[in-house]
């Protein structure tokens, strides 16, 4: 375990020296990855999985350094500040976005995602069919943020539009809106599979790993940046852990609102985040239901909302 430990903070590491994608290849990564990270699991197992100790960026620096996974959490932290010194000095900011009109954060939101298509800072770029960046409205007071695209997203490149998506689309007719009125993102921007060798085998969906994390959030963190909701709902326990920064279990975090607090953007008008369960994980446990509609109502009221008739 140690040794794979050491191997993957010497991949780190080169990779962070060099900034060269070619040399730190998919399968060092997936390999040495797998090794430190929590075993392959579904997006609904990962909802299951209540005490899983991803270690996140900036939830590893506010805790002691007994607390964090050694080397590991020290590299994510370490590729974390670089990204977010560089993303700092990026031309763009909360307050920048608030004085934009709807075309301009369209034009940001399309730069960020051409960079995300032509982004191989990770082995999942070389193995997914589609970067998914993220689609919907650049003027959006709520967003939706999962944890990474599946099968059905790595195809056409679109989030949430396989069955967990169309649940989505679902929760958020029930909350009186549409799909354009909102923005629908994720954390990871490529498809994690259990076999990056086989992107067309259905059931082969993983979360993404702390470092594929660590290395993604600058993306999610740029387009919660140039469109400056109001109100976010992370879907899931990875998305949640990751936005609020805290390694408390989905349930400890759902049904009361956070603030979110990002690591390369300084949010001057605060945005409330609110965790819920991942539609995949709904749709597998349908009990869980009544909670989620508990707390997409808390948004709702927030929002001043009112669920349509009929
Ligand atoms: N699950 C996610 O977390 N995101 C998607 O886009 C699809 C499924």
């Amino acid at each position: 375990m140690k040794d794979n430990v050491r191997a993957l903070a010497a991949e780190f590491k080169k990779f962070l020296s060099t900034r060269q994608e070619d040399d730190l290849t998919p399968a060092a990564f997936t390999q040495a990855a797998a090794h430190v990270s929590e075993p392959a699991r579904t997006h609904a197992e990962t909802e299951q999985q209540d005490h899983l100790t991803i270690e996140f960026a900036r939830a590893s620096k506010k805790q002691t350094s007994s607390h964090c996974s050694a080397t590991l959490s020290t590299v994510t932290q370490e590729t974390a500040e670089k990204e977010q010194n560089g993303a700092l000095n990026e031309s763009f900011s909360q307050e920048t976005a608030t004085t934009m009109s709807k075309a301009e954060k369209q034009a940001l939101l399309d730069q960020i995602a051409e960079e995300i298509k032509a982004c191989h800072r990770c082995p999942l770029g070389a193995t997914r069919l589609n970067a998914v960046p993220g689609e919907g409205n650049p003027n959006a007071t709520l967003m939706f943020i999962g944890e990474g695209p599946g099968f059905d997203e790595d195809h056409k490149g679109r989030p949430f539009i396989g069955r967990a998506g169309q649940l989505l689309d679902k929760m958020i007719a029930a909350m009186g809106l549409k799909r354009e009125d909102v923005f629908i993102g994720n954390i990871a921007k490529c498809h994690p599979m259990v076999n990056p060798e086989n992107p067309e085998a259905h059931g082969n969906d993983r979360a993404p790993n702390a470092g594929e994390i660590a290395v993604c959030r600058k993306f999610i963190e740029r387009q919660i940046a140039a469109i400056s909701p109001k109100y976010v709902v992370a879907l899931g326990g990875v998305a949640a852990k990751a936005l609020i920064s805290d390694t408390n279990s989905l349930g400890a975090l759902r049904g009361k609102f956070h603030l979110l607090h990002l690591d390369s953007v300084e949010l001057k008008k605060p945005v409330k985040i609110i965790a819920t369960y991942h539609p995949a994980a709904l749709l597998r446990n349908p009990n869980w239901k009544k909670d989620a509609w508990a707390d997409l109502q808390m948004v709702m009221a927030e929002m001043g909302l009112k669920r349509p008739q009929g």
